[in-house]
């Protein structure tokens, strides 16, 4: 039986294939925890668990702490808004702060990259990196991955296209990490100025024509546009006009595979990079969501268990 060594999960690029699938191997037990009447059990009675969310968050906020709870552990969250952070505290002062609490795991999402692996190299306590700036989310890429798994039943050997905001996407670079090492071909596609220079070297193929890249896909993932992150030189002209050129419709979704598996990490823009109509009727976004919970409850348990 492999076991989980490491103190803090801070993005697919520092894990190996084994330690992907320990994780991923750990989620269906936990799935059934949610599944049941009483979704409760006391694996982490004892334990205290800190979420400190400062960037805005549904998905990821409320599937940490519903997995802390529905493993017992006691939770405590803090935002920039309502912490000491607000009078002058540094964030680092602040986590010290909260492990002097005895706190046994952070879970941190902020807006800058890195912040997670600073506070991990400070800190005694376990941290769980919940979305960094453009660099990773790695649990959000785990739940992808389980629901890939689940779905087609492998990822060895899947062509998977991650379409849109490359440059400004955390999720498509865990993704990429944890696709490339359990066998997968990446194909990323979206406008030029939304592509990262060098990204290639990640061992993707790129295009900028996305009907060749929903023809080839067993899996599309589709990123949101995340224009609260353009800047004058990385934009797009309208997102009218990305619609038209990159946008998954129903008509466009006649050269995919008869069984494409369609994924997106939301928040989605309705009517922008997805349709409305294959959001509700084509996509497996709430089965991921679903998935989320209990794939943050098997890294919670192994980090506050290593
Ligand atoms: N996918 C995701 O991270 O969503 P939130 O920003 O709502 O947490």
């Amino acid at each position: 039986m492999k076991q989980w060594k490491k103190k803090d999960l801070l993005g697919l690029e520092d894990l190996n294939k084994g330690e992907i699938e320990l994780i991923l191997d750990s989620v269906q037990s936990f799935k059934e925890i949610s599944q049941r009447e009483i979704k409760k059990v006391p694996a982490l009675r004892g334990k205290t668990v800190a979420l400190l969310f400062f960037e805005p968050s549904t998905r990821t906020r409320v599937s940490f702490e519903l997995a802390a709870k529905r493993l017992s552990a006691d939770t405590v969250s803090f935002s920039s808004s309502n912490s000491s952070i607000l009078k002058g505290e540094s964030l680092l002062d602040s986590a010290r702060n909260i492990e002097a609490m005895n706190a046994d795991l952070i879970i941190i999402r902020d807006s800058s990259a890195g912040v997670p692996c600073q506070l991990a190299s400070q800190l005694k306590a376990g941290v769980l990196n919940a979305g960094d700036g453009f660099h990773e989310h790695p649990t959000q890429a785990l739940l992808d991955l389980f629901t890939i798994r689940e779905k087609k039943g492998k990822i060895q050997g899947l062509k998977v296209s991650i379409i849109g905001d490359i440059a400004h996407s955390r999720v498509a670079r865990s993704n990429i990490h944890g696709l490339k090492k359990l066998g997968a071909y990446v194909t990323v596609c979206g406008p030029p100025p939304l592509m990262p220079a060098g990204i290639e070297k990640m061992g993707v193929e790129i295009t900028y024509n996305i009907d060749e890249a929903i023809e080839k896909a067993d899996v599309l993932n589709i990123l949101r546009i995340q224009k609260e992150r353009h800047s004058v030189d990385c934009q797009i002209p309208s997102l009218r006009e990305y619609r038209e050129q990159f946008g998954i419709t129903k008509q466009r979704l006649k050269r995919a595979k008869r069984d494409i598996l369609i994924m997106h990490p939301g928040p989605v823009n309705r009517g922008v990079e997805i349709d409305a109509d294959v959001v509700d009727e084509n996509s497996v976004i709430l089965e991921q969501v679903n998935n989320g919970v209990a794939v943050r409850m098997a890294a919670i348990y192994l980090l506050a268990n290593r």
